[in-house]
């Protein structure tokens, strides 16, 4: 190799890649280097790892602590923290029960007992089979409509146990194999 190619080498090397060889940690880079050192820095960042990821794996939110130089139990506090992120994957469908005040007072307790008896997970959780997503979230602002749940991302309004039923056996299959979470 000629001199100055070896100069050049050395001057400008090549981004080191991640050891995974997971071509998907070089967006995430392009946004670490984009927010470091603004406020919001880790907020963006693990918007930008979840929308690649699909979910925040705990190797994931372990790069972001590192390169944030964040401590991890701070990566992992925020992570936990907004019920938007996903620390497992995501299923084909998502129901997201509001467990706001007014949901709360109108039933919201009684369908999460239910829905989570049928999908034999809890909230927070993904079913088996990968199937279904359980979320919950504070307020939908929809409060006159309670109890409330997003169901694939549309609003379902005055919901019921049995319309909770009927969409989760469309998506689960009526296997009537329902069992305590
Ligand atoms: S509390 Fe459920 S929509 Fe407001």
């Amino acid at each position: 190799m000629a001199r100055t190619e070896r100069a050049m080498t050395a001057t400008k090397p090549a981004p080191a890649a991640h050891p995974s060889g997971d071509k998907r940690f070089k967006l995430l880079d392009r946004a670490i280097n984009l927010h470091q050192g603004n406020g919001h820095a880790l907020i963006e960042v693990l918007h930008t790892a979840q929308n690649v990821f699909g979910f925040l794996e705990d190797d994931v939110l372990l790069y972001i602590a590192h390169a944030l130089k964040r401590p991890l139990s701070q990566v992992y506090g925020v992570a936990t923290f907004y019920h938007y992120f996903r620390l497992k994957p995501a299923g084909e469908h998502t129901f997201i029960l509001c467990q706001g005040t007014a949901c709360y007072v109108k039933g919201a307790p009684q369908l999460q007992k239910a829905v989570e008896h049928r999908c034999r997970a809890r909230f927070g959780e993904t079913t088996k089979d990968g199937k279904v997503s359980l979320l919950t979230a504070r307020c939908v602002g929809s409060c006159g409509l309670a109890p409330v749940a997003v169901v694939d991302g549309q609003m379902a309004s005055k919901m019921s146990e049995a319309d909770a039923l009927a969409r989760l056996n469309a998506w689960l299959g009526d296997d009537g194999k329902a069992g305590a979470p």
